[in-house]
């Protein structure tokens, strides 16, 4: 559809240049108003411009009046009304006029014939040019004066010429010789000759013995031998004098706007040469004159090629003009720098290549829409694979229970995680890695990007998104949403600042006193939400990794516990789940490593390692490789237990706490701890149980009669499990102990995610 467009578009352009091309050069200046109006601006065919004038409405003042008499042929200007003759009047302040010469002829008895002594005088804004004019004495036996008034001085000077033959003389030379030269002061308005003999011409050879002194504009005048003869009938010769409009300087005559002569708006006030008054004149661009309301105008410097330097296209702007180029070309344009060159260019693209643009518009429109069609499809397709229906599905189904989930978009989690920049991760993990984000709400938020789960996983991955955004728990981290628009799905939760409880009791750098009361309070509410999970959800929840690394503390140190990738719900008719072993080791219940049955004791086992972990400080599985003592090697459960069976619990304690008085309560925990980690799990207490009886701890003044009351203490049987478990106890990664796991028996495997 473009293409006939482009080639009308491209005629258009070959005719734009065509016809915008300066083939006419004859282009006529145009015709400025020199004069004001009504008034006449010529006098034959000398241009009279204001502020001259031939009647008292058309000068400026009476310094500037000219008399044009009609009575010569062709007409003849005059000074005022003297016989000075003017034959030009430009506009930049100069006066072209014929004065008069000094004669002073003898006759051959030396008496003196004929002699003149004309004088001139100027009114004060005229002066007579001093370099263009030169004072000149010609003659054979001759001297000569020029005397006057400059501004209000008198001045005089003159010079002499002499001649013995008329061989000496030289062409164009006037250095005495025949001719004399001599140059006059500047500001001179009054002027005065006086031509002398010295012989009176008594001994000279020549017949005809005159002597001539005049004022004469140098570049007009040349001498030659004849002149010393030839000039008794000239009468007059041309002389420079230049004008200014007022007295003044250009600060002093802005004062007054209403005597202010350069009345142009694009006109300026200079001094001249002469340091008299001041002038006026156009600003560079525009030409007229200065004197006249509007009299300066544009110069179209595009009209004369004299005035402007481009090579093909001059356009024409206030005061000044450039150089363009047609389409097609580039450059600068002017003629002696880079000029037109053939090439594109963007003025030419705009035109030439408006249809090219048209059809890359359309087709780069087309591709957006392509690609966002395909990215539609893309994320549409990542939504089924990641369960996105199913959730959906579920979200229906359980109308009014999902309401505080959100299914995000990604560009949402995009923006809020800066495009899941390196800066943002909070930590990476086998679940995934979390980064911090913030959305566009200002919520903060950790965005947990799950590994990539598999088809069959799906079910499973969407079961659980529906079960945790169930669990509304002050002490369960709160799932916001997910986005299964990506590869991988992305899990949203509430950000929670202050790391984990691992953190807490392992790291020693923060210089935090973790202190007994606050290790008493975190536990009591992990039970709390331990018990809610198993008792108080429409399905009871097994956690299955539960661990200090899994429980996060807010800004408050209050327990939150996290990371249920793994978590389940079981049926109610279910006692327990039947799966592969998952969970993380040092943790997990010895009976379910046996049996593979998951129950809600294996939880509270796990709950109880945490439990020995907040009492002694230390971590159920050592990573130190020095510490080789014997002890380390049995393993933190196996020395609690020892401990607690020699009654000296208080070698095992973390001694952060031992110095903080509570013995008793040191001991009660210890024996929940202990009842917990029964290997029997149907001996263990419920969860519900643990709760109560850390509340009660944390509460009652005597908290050991409490806990004795509760439970018959039973010492765990060192047996089978205990002996398997050392085997394993001190592997340092996940993937040593799956190895380990896998030579030891090929039935389970270990899997950690
Ligand atoms: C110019 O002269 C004409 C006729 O002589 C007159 O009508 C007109 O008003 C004059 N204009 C000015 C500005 O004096
Ligand atoms: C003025 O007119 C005279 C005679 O008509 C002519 O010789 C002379 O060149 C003209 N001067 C100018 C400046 O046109
Ligand atoms: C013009 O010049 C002639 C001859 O010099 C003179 O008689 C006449 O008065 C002049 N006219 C004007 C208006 O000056
Ligand atoms: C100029 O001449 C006219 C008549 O020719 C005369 O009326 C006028 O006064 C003269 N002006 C001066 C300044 O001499
Ligand atoms: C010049 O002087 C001579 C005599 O000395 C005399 O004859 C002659 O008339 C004089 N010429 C003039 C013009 O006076
Ligand atoms: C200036 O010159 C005039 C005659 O041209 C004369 O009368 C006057 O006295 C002179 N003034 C001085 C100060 O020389
Ligand atoms: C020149 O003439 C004058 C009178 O005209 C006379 O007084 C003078 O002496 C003469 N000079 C010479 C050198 O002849
Ligand atoms: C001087 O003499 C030359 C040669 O004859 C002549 O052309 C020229 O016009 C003369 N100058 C003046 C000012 O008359
Ligand atoms: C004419 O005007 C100029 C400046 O505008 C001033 O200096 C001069 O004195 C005036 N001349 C007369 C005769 O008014
Ligand atoms: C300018 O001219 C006026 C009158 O023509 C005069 O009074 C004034 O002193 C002059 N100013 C200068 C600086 O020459
Ligand atoms: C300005 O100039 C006008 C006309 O030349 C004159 O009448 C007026 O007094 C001047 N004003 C000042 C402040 O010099
Ligand atoms: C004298 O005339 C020359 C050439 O026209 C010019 O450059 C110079 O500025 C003039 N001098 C004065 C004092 O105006």
């Amino acid at each position: 559809m473009g293409f006939p467009q482009i080639q009308f578009l491209n005629l258009l352009a070959i005719l734009i240049i065509i016809v915008s091309s300066p083939s006419s050069l004859s282009a006529t200046p145009p015709n400025f108003p020199i004069a004001k109006p009504n008034c006449t601006d010529r006098c034959g065919n000398l241009s009279i411009p204001y502020p001259f004038g031939t009647t008292p409405e058309c000068y400026h003042n009476y310094s500037f009046f000219v008399n044009c008499n009609q009575t010569f042929n062709p007409p003849k200007v005059f000074f005022w009304n003297s016989s000075l003759e003017i034959t030009d009047i430009s506009r930049d302040g100069q006066l072209r006029i014929l004065n008069f010469i000094a004669h002073d002829c003898y006759n051959q008895n030396g008496t003196r014939v004929s002699s003149n002594r004309p004088w001139i005088y100027f009114p004060r804004t005229v002066t007579v040019n001093n370099t263009a004019n030169k004072f000149t004495v010609i003659g054979c036996d001759s001297y000569g004066f020029i005397f006057g008034r400059r501004l209000n001085r008198n001045y005089s000077t003159g010079c002499t010429s002499m001649c013995d033959a008329k061989d000496d003389l030289i062409e164009g030379s006037c250095t005495g010789l025949g001719c004399c030269q001599t140059s006059i002061p500047k500001q001179v308005w009054r002027v005065e000759f006086s031509l002398w003999s010295h012989r009176n011409y008594s001994n000279v050879w020549s017949f005809d013995s005159c002597g001539h002194a005049f004022l004469v504009e140098e570049s007009a005048f040349r001498f030659s031998p004849e002149n010393l003869t030839n000039l008794r009938n000239v009468e007059k010769l041309p002389m420079v004098v230049d004008w200014t409009i007022g007295n003044g300087t250009c600060e002093g005559a802005k004062r007054n706007a209403s005597s202010y002569a350069c009345k142009s708006v694009n006109s300026k006030c200079y001094k001249p040469d002469n340091g008299y008054g001041y002038r006026c004149s156009c600003l560079e661009g525009y030409q007229g004159n200065p004197y006249l309301i509007d009299g300066c105008q544009d110069v179209d410097e595009c009209q004369d090629p004299r005035l402007n330097n481009c090579e093909r296209h001059c356009v024409n702007t206030m005061g000044s003009f450039h150089c363009a180029c047609p389409k097609g070309y580039h450059g600068d344009g002017i003629k002696d720098r880079q000029g037109c060159i053939r090439g594109g260019s963007l003025t030419a693209g705009l035109l030439a290549g408006f249809g090219l643009f048209l059809i890359m518009a359309i087709s780069f429109w087309s591709y957006k829409i392509l690609k966002k069609r395909r990215s539609k499809q893309q994320k549409q397709g990542f939504f089924k694979r990641n369960g996105g229906l199913l959730l959906q599905q579920q979200l229906s189904a359980h109308d009014g229970i999902l309401d505080n989930m959100k299914v995000f978009t990604s560009k949402e989690l995009e923006r809020a995680t800066d495009k899941f920049n390196e800066s943002r991760i909070l930590g990476r993990g086998g679940q995934g890695t979390v980064y911090k984000g913030m959305l566009t709400d200002g919520r903060i938020v950790a965005v947990k990007k799950s590994k990539r789960v598999n088809e069959a996983q799906v079910v499973e991955f969407i079961n659980e998104v529906a079960i945790l955004s169930q669990i509304n728990h002050r002490n369960v981290v709160k799932l916001l949403g997910c986005c299964l628009e990506t590869e991988v799905p992305l899990l949203v939760y509430e950000f929670i600042p202050n790391g984990t409880l691992c953190e807490l009791i392992h790291d020693d750098t923060t210089g935090f006193l973790f202190s007994w009361d606050l290790r008493l309070r975190i536990a009591a509410e992990i039970a709390n939400a331990l018990a809610y999970l198993h008792y108080a959800t429409s399905i009871p929840i097994y956690h299955r990794d539960m661990k200090s690394n899994n429980i996060l503390l807010d800004e408050k140190y209050r327990a939150k516990l996290s990371d249920f990738g793994i978590s389940r719900s079981v049926a109610i008719d279910q006692t327990h789940l039947t799966t592969k072993v998952k969970g993380t080791f040092g943790y997990f219940d010895p009976e379910y490593f046996q049996t593979g049955k998951f129950t809600e004791k294996s939880d509270v086992y796990s709950f109880g390692v945490v439990l020995v972990e907040l009492l002694t400080g230390k971590k159920p599985i050592s990573n130190s490789v020095t510490e080789e003592e014997e002890d380390e090697e049995q393993g933190l459960i196996m020395r609690f237990f020892m401990a607690m069976k020699e009654n000296c619990l208080k070698t095992i304690l973390d001694p952060r706490i031992v110095e903080q008085d509570a013995k008793e309560e040191h001991l009660a925990v210890a024996n929940l701890a202990k009842r917990c980690l029964n290997l029997n799990g149907r001996k263990r207490p419920t969860m519900r149980e643990v709760a109560m009886a850390l509340e009660s701890i944390r509460t009652s003044d005597n908290p050991l009669s409490l806990e004795s009351k509760m439970q018959d203490l039973s010492y765990p049987e060192t047996g089978t499990v205990e002996s398997k478990m050392q085997d394993l106890s001190y592997s340092e990664t996940d993937s040593f102990v799956l190895n380990r796991m896998e030579t030891a028996s090929s039935s389970w495997t270990l899997n950690n995610d």
